[in-house]
């Protein structure tokens, strides 16, 4: 049976993420082997010529999947009849600029898209936001895109948070990533993140059955418990949140590779579901743990194939609570600061 192609929009197409995520989603990474695709590139005057470089190296590799590529800078075009939408182009905080200034600079990108895909999407379109601040981005897109498309259609990454925290797990008790599950992102993809072990696991190769608690396994490799809590406090979650800063300071310029796949593997697993356990992503909140109505927040989350729901009914100690209310009172401040710009009600 021919399977029609899936159209996916890819904003800042011509950029580093852009660049790296075109050719693996046209190799198939994103949606599988048996799912034809094809690629709109969406990109500013500024940045076309390089899209354009790179839809010319797309047609040199000749992948059997991909059914076309089309570029425009025009977001009406570019969202035309899509499925799925990647909004990587955003506005980087340049020299002077207060964070109220980078939200109105990005609400003057993410609104007229948000719009665009309200107007002429494909009823089943799915979109998340790469572009930071991503959480308020997405939320700023949801809101343009209403009434015609729910919100629960948009959300926001933290999928890189979510495998950045596994990395680091993975090296301090020596075992593989694919021994980990059950870990969280919680809140905001910044520096108040909380990335939380409380209800990890881990499975031994010579238990493959077997899942031991991940805090268990940490105490008994650090020494005992308090040790365990002092090398989540001290050194994870602060390596963990203060991640993409590292990247930047030791690059020169911000990650590209590990974001373009955990957004191949956020958007995959939203598609295909989430067989291991759950994943992290910013989603809007139904009020879910205390979390205010609306906001793009990040949960605890699994999909059945049919789009990300928030786990519910985790405990979270006070320790943990207040973590997660610091990193929501920064949602909150920013979803104030573009309520005043009149972006979102
Ligand atoms: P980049 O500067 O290399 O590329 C951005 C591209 O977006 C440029 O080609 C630019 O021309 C284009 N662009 C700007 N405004 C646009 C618009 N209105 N419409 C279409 N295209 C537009 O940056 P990058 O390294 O690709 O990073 C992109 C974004 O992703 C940044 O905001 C970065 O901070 C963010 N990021 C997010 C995560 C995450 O985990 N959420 C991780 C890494 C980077
Ligand atoms: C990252 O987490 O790597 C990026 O969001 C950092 C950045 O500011 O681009």
């Amino acid at each position: 049976m021919v399977t029609a192609p899936t159209t996916v929009t890819i904003t800042g197409a011509g950029g580093q993420i852009g660049y790296a995520l075109l050719f693996r989603i046209a190799a198939g990474d994103m949606l599988g082997p048996d799912r034809p695709v094809r690629l709109r590139l969406l990109e500013i005057p500024q940045g076309m010529r390089a899209a354009e470089g790179a839809a010319l190296e797309l047609q040199d590799c000749a992948f059997p999947l991909l059914d076309a590529v089309e570029l425009s800078d025009d977001p009406r075009v570019a969202f035309d009849g899509c499925n799925i939408a990647l909004l990587v182009g955003a506005r980087p905080r340049g020299p002077g600029m207060e964070r109220a200034d980078l939200l109105a600079a990005n609400a003057g990108i993410f609104g007229p898209q948000g719009a665009a895909i309200g107007a002429s999407a494909a009823v089943d379109v799915r979109v998340v936001v790469v572009g930071n601040p991503a959480n308020t981005n997405a939320l700023i897109a949801a809101a343009s895109a209403a009434p015609d498309v729910p919100a629960d259609r948009f959300s926001a990454l933290t999928r890189l948070d979510h495998n950045r925290a596994v990395g680091q797990l993975a090296e301090a008790l020596a075992v593989g990533p694919g021994a980990i599950t059950d870990v969280t992102i919680w809140g905001n993809h910044s520096a108040t993140q909380f990335p939380d072990v409380t209800h990890a696991t881990l499975t031994r190769p010579d238990a493959p059955g077997e899942r031991t608690p991940l805090l268990a396994a940490l105490a008994l490799r650090l020494g005992g418990h308090e040790q365990a809590i002092a090398w989540l406090d001290d050194v994870f979650i602060p390596r963990v949140a203060q991640r993409g800063a590292e990247i930047i300071q030791v690059r020169g310029s911000s990650s590209v590779a590990s974001a373009a796949n955990a957004a191949i593997e956020h958007v995959r697993d939203e598609h295909h579901g989430t067989p291991n356990g759950w994943t992290s992503a910013a989603v809007v909140s139904r009020g879910e743990y205390g979390v205010p109505e609306g906001l793009v927040c990040s949960f605890p989350v699994t999909s059945d194939g049919t789009g990300y729901r928030v786990v519910e009914g985790l405990e979270l100690d006070d320790r943990g609570h207040r973590r997660l209310d610091a990193s929501v009172a920064e949602l909150i401040a920013e979803r104030d600061a573009v309520r005043e710009l009149g972006v979102v009600r």
